[in-house]
């Protein structure tokens, strides 16, 4: 069950783009979140752009269809324990 959620970070590069937004660094902070859950880096993905970077840096999980904008990484831990954690429980 581990492989199926997925966190897709925008970190696209370009003025006013997620990436010049801190998306890189978040792409970063999601990774430690998820390896410190024992969950695989994996779980976190780089996302092209979906045209949404006015309200960048944007995150979205998959399958469960849910966008979260203006991310920081102060939101990482919530957003990672919202969806991912039941995975990183369901593995024990
Ligand atoms: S660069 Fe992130 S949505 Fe466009």
């Amino acid at each position: 069950m581990a492989g199926l959620r997925k966190i897709f970070v925008c970190a696209t590069p370009g003025e006013g783009r997620c990436g010049a937004k801190g998306g890189g660094e978040l792409f970063e902070r999601f990774r430690e979140e998820v390896e410190g859950l024992g969950l695989p880096a994996s779980a976190v993905l780089r996302n092209g752009c979906s045209r949404r970077h006015e309200e960048g840096p944007v995150v979205f999980v998959f399958p469960d269809d849910v966008w979260y904008t203006h991310v920081s990484p102060a939101d990482v831990p919530e957003i990672v324990e919202r969806h991912l954690a039941r995975q990183a429980s369901a593995k024990d």
